[in-house]
């Protein structure tokens, strides 16, 4: 299922944008964005602009006419949105919004990366018609990012997702904190009142590379066909890497001041993505095993950890 397509990914030093650069290698023509200068054997051609600067974004996008325009780039941490509000509108939507006019103006089909966190997490299941009410700043800018996305460019796949795997730093996914946790004997939460439908980071890139063969375009849930709990998460990480289940201590999270014994369930519905890939998307477990088999040959290409096939030390 080779492409004779370039594909240009915008956050290429980022998780998902690392993640997808490993599995376009040799799939299609790739190009890493980043906003500062890096360099990478994973993408065959580097440049370097930020999202927030539409000129450079457009001049990039004119000289090099990628087909696809991958845009992972975002401030994607709750706690740093929090803190800086204002920039997490200025790159979660009006970046978003100037991939958009760039993308456009080359006629390249756009995938633009969302959340989950769009939701509050009250019912879980979530279908892409449903209401959206982000419980954060991050949430807040991202469904302005869609929103933004869609009104400039409608032809747009805007893919609302969760995702876990290896990423740069060995820290930044919740596979990562439970490997590093119980291969060091360290003792963890995990809650049982929070649910998501996360997607292995290279099963979601797979999806993404078969969507854009599809060409469908406004907003498509991509994640994992079921919904666990993170405590179940955590069973199911110590249950493939053999390591003590015991350190995971059954635990509330804390949603709201004074409520924390409400559950919170972002967990997405993806019959509309099944039925466009005409296939089922994988379980979180089928996601973790695979994660698993992946360590090896993910290892020299995306962590910068030091590491081993049963476990992963952090930076
Ligand atoms: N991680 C998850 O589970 C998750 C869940 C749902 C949705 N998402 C979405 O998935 C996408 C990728 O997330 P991720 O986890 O891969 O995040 P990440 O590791 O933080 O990567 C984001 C990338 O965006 C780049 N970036 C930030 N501001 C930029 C700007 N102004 N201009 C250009 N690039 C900029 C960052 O570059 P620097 O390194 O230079 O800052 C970084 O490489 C985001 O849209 C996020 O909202 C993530």
């Amino acid at each position: 299922m080779n492409s004779t397509k370039t594909w240009l990914v915008t956050g290429a030093n980022g998780f998902l944008g690392m993640n997808a650069g490993v599995f376009l290698s040799g799939k299609a023509q790739t190009i890493g964005a980043t906003r500062e200068p890096h360099t990478s054997p994973i993408f065959d051609k580097h440049v370097q602009f930020d999202i927030q600067d539409l000129s450079s974004v457009r001049s990039t996008f004119s000289s090099l006419k990628p087909d696809v325009v991958l845009n992972t780039a975002a401030l994607a941490s709750h706690q740093i949105c929090e803190e800086n509000p204002e920039l997490a509108h200025k790159v979660n939507a009006i970046g978003a919004k100037n991939v958009a006019i760039a993308a456009g103006e080359i006629g390249a089909q756009l995938l633009h990366i969302s959340t989950d966190a769009v939701f509050d997490g009250k019912f879980g299941n979530y279908r892409e018609a449903d209401a959206t009410s982000p419980f954060s700043i991050y949430g807040q800018t991202k469904l302005a990012g869609e929103q933004a996305v869609l009104a400039t460019l409608p032809t747009a796949l805007v893919v609302r997702t969760n995702f876990f795997g290896w990423s740069p730093t060995g820290t930044r996914s919740i596979l990562e904190f439970f490997v590093n946790s119980l291969t060091q004997g360290i003792r963890v939460d995990g809650y049982l009142n929070y649910f998501v439908s996360s997607i292995y980071a290279q099963d979601l890139s797979q999806a993404l590379f078969e969507l854009s063969d599809l060409r469908h375009s406004g907003l498509l849930h991509v994640v994992s066909s079921d919904s666990i709990s993170k405590y179940d998460f955590g069973v199911a990480v110590a249950e493939q890497w053999d390591l003590d289940a015991r350190l995971i201590q059954a635990a509330h999270a804390i949603h709201h001041e004074g409520t924390d014994s409400l559950t919170r369930d972002l967990s997405l519905n993806t019959d509309k993505a099944m039925e466009l890939l005409g296939r089922r998307l994988p379980t979180q477990l089928e996601g973790i095993q695979r994660a698993k088999m992946d360590l090896p040959v993910l290892r020299s290409k995306i962590l910068h950890a030091e590491i081993s096939a049963d476990g992963v030390k952090n930076d």
